[in-house]
């Protein structure tokens, strides 16, 4: 009767030891599965792996390895296929391995931290663990069952749960119809000021938006033909305008630009002055600059369909010789194609009429601009909004719906977030000068923009000569005094 008793637990040891195995052995072979569905296997450190457990194997070095770790027994006595296989696919299950353990890593921590804040529902249930999966080499997603807490708490532990399972955590997203709450998160922190290595290295008209802990990104006129770059003061939106106007005018010897800044910044009084750039001083100026540019649309638009043209890009096919001009009138409208850029700093000092300027300067200026944001994209003619305001009245809604790349700086409020994102995230970013969210289509990125400082620029440009890069304009005037090191 005992004997019987025991051999019973034996077996269910046994048993219980062959669920365990089969359970723990089959995680890593799961998370390879994963990642070959999702991407996320470094093939290239997995190769130059099987590569050199290759080489081991050709020159029987295996054989001391096996020794090595005590394993010798196990070592088989020639090498079939079979064994040549299982050894150069070790690489891959190593990092199957790795995954697993992390995982179980993970999970234990998220416990003990959920644990430690107290972020329980009101029956003192916790959120559970379901998945934690790579997105891209840097940033995972962590997704746990909600247990009826809602993102708002979530979002107000995030410090807390940061520090708890060291992580850096991006993004909570919730899922009401799953009961779900994803957590987007890394190991890595974002960097806090970001420098371009090389300004004049880009091919136009491509610029570079940022860094994410990951990666730097970078985009085009080409693929973002008009960008709403949004945030409260002080957020950087002219200092990210000041390098990408710079970007372009340094990689694009022919590309022309027209700064708008009614306020009157110091970054636009640095381009002052200088060639292919003009900077109107006052609503006046500037509602007769568009106007010009209008009239300059006009042209290149039967400039395309004389030339056969579907925009731009195809005209720049055309070499130059077999180019077809027009036979028109062009009073101050050059006759070539080139890319132009319109940045417009702080669109309410357009937009809203009163302090200087009339409802019918505000009109025209609003016809011109909502026409090259439809129209601009074909002819290479590009807008650039900057907004402290990104409401209605301060912001045409025709043209901020074409300005397809989005920049958004910390908001103060979630509805100003929401005007510009479609979500209240731009009121969580850390108020760090330079942080943003870059919003492309329906993806969104955090990331820290180029910091270009005027010293920076003077050098660029090739003109310490002229002090702190002002025209002679404002260097007249006492009050326009730039700092150098801002
Ligand atoms: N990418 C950056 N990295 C580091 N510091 C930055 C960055 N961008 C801006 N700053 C700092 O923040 C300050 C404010 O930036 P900026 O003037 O561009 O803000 P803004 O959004 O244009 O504000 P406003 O709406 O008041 O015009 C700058 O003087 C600079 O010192
Ligand atoms: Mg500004």
């Amino acid at each position: 009767m005992r004997k019987s008793y025991q051999e019973e637990i034996n077996r269910g040891d046994v048993f219980s030891r062959f669920t365990w195995a089969l359970k723990n052995l089959t995680k890593p072979v799961q998370e390879i599965i994963r990642g070959i569905t999702r991407k996320t296997i470094p093939w290239n450190r997995v190769v130059m792996g099987a590569v050199l457990v290759q080489g081991l194997l050709v020159f029987r070095l295996d054989e001391s390895l096996f020794r090595v770790f005590g394993l010798a027994f196990l070592y088989p006595s020639k090498h079939s296929l079979l064994y040549f296989t299982l050894m150069s696919s070790s690489p891959l299950l190593l990092w199957g391995i790795g995954e697993a353990l992390r995982r179980e890593r993970v999970t234990k921590a998220l416990i003990h931290a959920l644990e430690a804040i107290g972020l329980k529902n009101s029956v003192g249930k916790l959120p559970t663990f379901i998945f934690d999966l790579p997105l891209d080499k840097w940033t995972r997603k962590l997704r746990l069952s909600r247990a009826g807490i809602t993102a708002q708490t979530f979002e107000q532990n995030k410090g807390a749960l940061e520090g708890a399972m060291s992580i850096f955590i991006d993004e909570f997203r919730e899922d009401r119809l799953k009961g779900t709450i994803d957590v987007i998160y890394s190991t890595i922190k974002m960097p806090e000021t970001f420098k371009v290595s090389d300004y004049c290295d880009l091919k136009p008209p491509t610029f570079v938006v940022g860094v994410t802990r990951s990666k730097v990104i970078k985009s085009s006129l080409i693929e973002n033909p008009h960008l709403l770059i949004a945030g409260q003061s002080g957020g950087g939106k002219s200092t990210f305008t000041r390098q990408l106007i710079a970007t372009l005018y340094l990689n694009d010897p022919e590309m022309k630009f027209t700064i708008i800044d009614l306020k009157g910044t110091v970054e636009s009084q640095f381009f002052e002055g200088r060639e292919r750039i003009d900077v109107p001083q006052e609503m006046g100026e500037a509602v007769e600059s568009l106007e010009k540019l209008s009239r300059t649309m006009e042209y290149r638009l039967k400039l395309l369909k004389k030339n056969s043209c579907k925009d731009i890009l195809d005209y720049f096919k055309i070499p130059k010789a077999e180019r077809q001009s027009l036979d028109l009138d062009v009073r101050g409208i050059e006759g070539g194609l080139c890319r132009h850029l319109i940045v417009v700093d702080e669109a309410a000092e357009m937009f809203l009429s009163g302090e200087g300027r009339s409802t019918a300067e505000v009109n025209s200026a609003k016809a011109v601009l909502s026409r090259v944001a439809r129209q601009g994209r074909a002819v290479g003619i590009h807008l650039v909004v900057a907004t402290q305001r990104p409401d209605a009245r301060a912001l045409d809604t025709q043209i901020k719906a074409n300005l397809t790349g989005v920049l958004c700086f910390p908001m103060a409020n979630d509805a100003s977030s929401i005007l510009v994102l479609g979500n209240g995230r731009a009121t969580d970013l850390p108020f760090i000068p330079g942080r943003a969210l870059w919003k492309q289509g329906r993806e969104l990125q955090e990331v820290q923009t180029p910091l270009l400082s005027t010293k920076e620029m003077l050098s660029l440009f090739g003109d310490e000569k002229r002090p702190n890069g002002i025209s002679k304009h404002h260097q007249k005037n006492p009050l326009n005094k730039l700092n150098p090191e801002q």
